[in-house]
């Protein structure tokens, strides 16, 4: 199985004959339910390939991902994977990669460098999540007035830029509904609860939010705890609809305490592992950009029947 990856490297990333049997990934941390299942099946479609992953977690920080990367050049593995957390300051050391000639695939998240610098990018289209997401508000509502409070991901990383922009083409044309108040919860459970603590009392208490849209479920998760201690109910008093469908915002939906979620599958290495198997046995390009899909899940979907599916995936 070690020789699964064995052949010829191409094109942009050099002519020379390797064998890729190892491929390092640099992953953003365990901010999130969504991210843990994607570490859990990058190495788990590493191992059923034979191919031997070196993973660094990054802990949140660039400057981590960045040592990683130039630790695997170093190294001299074959491939390198990159779930990047931020979308901007990665010129320098993907141009490094690119002299060893190491092709370089991202993992859900996009950079601002030019695309010459990375083979292939896999991932959602982060704007179409936010947009179904808005286009579901927008039909739930039906020209009532709504008040909506935003939690968004990571400052400067592509979701939380693209999930917003598509989240306000959503309701564009809806002049019932604002957004009133839009803070980062960083992606994470504890910083969702917190924010959604702060947007209900400064909106009398929660009376005057009509719905929360989150950039992930942990968030809204998180923010759904601060709803029911404030004495409201999510999923009725307060909307809730947010994106990647893991199985706790599942469980939230079969108890009615959130709306809906938009599915980001976290088998991103998958096909990245895929596109770099066809590139080096015979130098097949890949499309620059390999999308996954993005599915709407509201109530009416089995949100039991979902939680219980997914449970014990990794998330
Ligand atoms: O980049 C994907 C996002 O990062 C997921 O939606 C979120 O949960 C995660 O941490």
């Amino acid at each position: 199985m070690k020789k699964l990856l064995t052949c010829m490297a191409f094109a942009a990333f050099g002519a020379s004959p390797v064998v890729a049997q190892t491929v390092g990934f640099s992953q953003i941390g365990s901010e999130s339910g969504w991210r843990a299942a994607e570490t859990t099946l990058t190495k788990q479609q590493a191992e059923e390939r034979g191919i031997n992953l070196k993973f660094s977690d990054a802990q949140q920080k660039q400057e981590n991902q960045i040592a990683a990367i130039r630790s695997f050049i170093a190294q001299g593995v074959d491939a390198i994977l990159l779930a990047p957390v931020v979308a901007t300051g990665w010129d320098s050391v993907l141009e490094e990669a690119k002299e060893a000639e190491i092709p370089v695939v991202l993992l859900d998240r996009q950079v601002d460098s030019d695309k010459s610098l990375y083979l292939t990018a896999v991932g959602s289209d982060l704007v179409h999540e936010g947009e179904v997401a808005g286009k579901w508000l927008v039909e739930e509502v039906a020209g009532k007035e709504c008040r909506v409070v935003e939690l968004q991901g990571t400052t400067g990383s592509s979701p939380a830029i693209d999930r917003k922009k598509g989240f306000e083409q959503g309701i564009a044309g809806a002049d019932n509904i604002q957004i009133v108040r839009s803070q980062t919860g960083d992606f994470t459970r504890a910083q969702g609860k917190e924010v959604m603590e702060s947007f209900l009392q400064a909106e009398g208490g929660g009376a005057d939010i009509c719905a929360l849209y989150a950039h992930n479920d942990d968030m809204a998760v998180g923010a759904i705890q601060a709803i029911k201690e404030a004495g409201l109910k999510p999923g009725e008093d307060i909307l809730i609809v947010s994106i990647d469908a893991v199985p706790d915002i599942f469980q939230a939906m079969a108890a009615g305490e959130a709306n809906a979620t938009v599915e980001l599958t976290p088998n991103m290495a998958g096909p990245a592992f895929d596109a770099l198997k066809a590139y080096m046995e015979n130098g097949t390009e890949p499309a620059k950009f390999i999308q996954t899909e993005s599915k709407l899940y509201t109530q009416a979907d089995d949100p039991a029947g979902e939680y219980e599916r997914r449970k014990d995936l990794g998330y």
